[in-house]
């Protein structure tokens, strides 16, 4: 049968699935990953952290289904399709409600979209950092990893129009695990920017 092929970039505002979610029932703290893919670095997270609840995005429905299969032993974890953006304080709101704090959000290597009018299509954008200014907790931390220089600096500026100007610039992968993405640059020999952002 022939496989059915997974598209490479989606755009996130065509995408209008949206979510609801009642919660971890618990205030463990919680780790986000915007576009998960296949899962390998949350997975790897997971082993460090088996005591964090995950809240995992990943736009593409196919690739969604199978990180729903593989993490389906652990209650600490779920799983959304759709776009991250729509649904991303729907999801996270009950987790605060149930006194959780939400530890990191980890953007990594995101689709760069590198035209001027498709920027808007980018996770971390002005306008959804700016609402997260009266809903999310100081205290949670944005992680952007990328290996495209210019969108490190295109989103370094973009943080000039918010809030979030606590931005600290590191230099290895996040948590010592580089995502599947990362490894295949850092064999090409390629540059990775990474920085943390929150408002603190
Ligand atoms: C370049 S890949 C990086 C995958 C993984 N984070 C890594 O570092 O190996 C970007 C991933 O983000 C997903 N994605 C892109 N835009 C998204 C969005 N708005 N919401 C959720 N997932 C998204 C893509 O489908 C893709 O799996």
């Amino acid at each position: 049968m022939p496989q059915k092929r997974v598209r490479n970039h989606v755009n996130p505002l065509s995408i209008l699935t949206e979510h609801s979610f009642a919660g971890f029932g618990n205030d463990r703290p919680i780790f986000v990953d915007v576009g998960a893919c296949k899962g390998e670095f949350s997975a790897a997270l997971l082993e460090k952290f088996p005591d964090h609840n995950f809240i995992l995005f990943e736009i593409r429905k196919p690739l969604a289904r199978k990180l729903i299969e593989k993490f389906s032993e652990f209650s600490n974890v779920v799983v959304f399709d759709g776009d991250a953006g729509r649904n991303f304080q729907k999801i996270l709101q009950p987790c605060l409600d149930q006194g959780a704090e939400i530890e990191q959000i980890f953007v990594n290597f995101p689709d760069p979209w590198f035209k001027e009018k498709h920027k808007k299509r980018r996770f971390l954008n002005a306008n959804i950092l700016q609402k997260c200014v009266s809903w999310l907790p100081e205290s949670a931390e944005f992680v952007f990893q990328t290996d495209q220089k210019f969108l490190f600096d295109e989103t370094r500026e973009m943080l000039r129009e918010t809030l979030y100007d606590q931005i600290e610039i590191f230099k290895t992968s996040a948590h010592g695990i580089p995502t599947h993405w990362e490894q295949q640059k850092l064999l090409e020999g390629a540059p990775i920017w990474r920085m943390c952002i929150c408002r603190k």
